[in-house]
């Protein structure tokens, strides 16, 4: 059978040895812990659930929905945007839902980029960035997110032959999975960029909602002009625990928007009507379940920085974001160190490779277990701990 060269293109999964170990494991009846993947523990709120259950009764949800969205979805992001940022969008022209900001995101690479075209990509970040962009024969220019510059990329590092080559740019502040945060001013400085080289900008936000110690993160829009170069992408997964509902949405400039509406409303028929229901009742419906999980998350994050530090790992607290990214040992590579948690105390991070070349050295650590399975993951990682200064050569 002859696969397109578009899916052979794709990078391999690069955690296939791991995956494949795992499995083993949990086969023969061993208890892993995972710290590995960014999805809330905790249920979707009840007001939204049953705001979803009601809207499912209803036979008028039960039929093909509009790509564009409800109109009442459309201005209930708007209510959220100007609640939160203060930011103003016309509800018609510059909101789109999506089916979880995964395929938005893989989508608007069509949009922007024409084979040959390069693509400003975050390293380390998050892989369907630069996915997207191979699939619409794209270059991805990965742009390194490194300790010293605060994982912010540094703008007059690259080269100007690549500029003019360059269509989209891709950011994401919280960063997954540095956690790093981004404030106005470098939003404004990346305004500034976009139209000195004309390019457009996606920023990709999923978890501005997820903070710690009152910090409140910023939004793209916010920054001046932001929406004559840019679109920002938002989604109810991590603000809300929706990601199993798939619901998201794309703000900001009006011909970016209407692209991306151009282009899916080709490819998919819009969003579940009762899910958007649901959404509705999440953005404008009672707010308090953000700083509930925020708080549980804040202390887990302390206990897990803590334990790695008491493991030698450096890991610094994150403002926000669900993720704690950790530097390895020395010695060890984050594939051979995410290898040994697992071969040896049955633990799983995520090797920081995984997200590119610039996340090798680090390895990132979920928030987003149950307490129980947390206490034991540390306690396991606390043990790993214990052998190796067992066995440390006496100097
Ligand atoms: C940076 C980033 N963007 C986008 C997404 C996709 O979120 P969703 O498709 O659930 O909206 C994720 C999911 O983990 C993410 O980490």
């Amino acid at each position: 059978m002859k696969m397109s060269k578009r899916v052979e293109k794709l990078p391999p999964y690069l955690f296939v040895g791991i995956s494949r170990k795992i499995a083993e494991k949990k086969a023969s009846g061993e208890d892993v812990v995972s710290f590995a993947i960014g999805d809330p523990d905790v249920p979707t709120p009840p007001h939204i659930i049953d705001r979803l259950c009601e809207a499912a009764r209803q036979p008028e949800n039960h039929r093909y929905p509009e790509s564009a969205g409800l109109p009442e979805l459309r201005k209930s992001i708007a209510y959220w945007y100007q609640q939160r940022f203060g930011v103003s969008l016309d509800s018609d022209r510059e909101v789109l839902p999506l089916l979880g900001s995964k395929e938005g995101i893989a989508h608007m690479a069509f949009c922007f980029v024409d084979p040959g075209d390069t693509v400003l990509v975050p390293d380390p970040g998050y892989p369907v960035y630069s996915v997207g962009t191979l699939l619409a024969g794209g270059h991805p220019y990965y742009m390194p997110l490194l300790d010293k510059n605060a994982f912010l990329p540094e703008l007059d590092k690259i080269p100007t032959d690549v500029l003019r080559k360059t269509t989209l740019m891709w950011l994401n502040y919280p960063n997954n999975p540095t956690s790093a945060v981004a404030d106005i001013d470098f939003f404004n400085r990346i305004v500034s960029f976009a139209q000195k080289n004309n390019i457009v900008v996606c920023h990709d936000g999923p978890y501005s909602e997820v903070a710690y110690d009152g910090y409140k993160p910023a939004s793209f829009l916010q920054a001046n002009d932001s929406k004559t170069v840019g679109v920002e992408f938002h989604s109810l997964s991590k603000s809300y625990n929706m990601t199993g509902w798939r619901i998201a949405m794309a703000v900001g400039n009006p011909t970016m928007i209407e692209a991306l509406k151009r282009l899916k409303s080709n490819l998919d028929s819009g969003i579940p009507q009762a899910i958007q229901y649901a959404a509705i009742e999440a953005l404008t419906g009672p707010q308090d379940c953000i700083d509930e999980h925020n708080a549980l998350y804040q202390r887990r994050r302390d206990l897990v920085v803590d334990v790695l530090n008491k493991m030698g790992l450096e890991a610094r607290p994150p403002q926000a974001s669900l993720y704690v990214w950790a530097r390895v040992p020395n010695g060890y590579t984050s594939m051979e160190f995410a290898d040994d948690l697992l071969e040896k105390v049955n633990v799983v991070v995520t090797p920081g490779i995984g997200y590119g070349k610039h996340g090798e050295g680090y390895v990132r650590l979920s928030l987003t277990l149950n307490d129980a399975s947390l206490v034991k993951g540390l306690s396991r990682l606390a043990e790993w701990r214990d052998s190796k200064n067992r066995f440390k050569p006496k100097v």
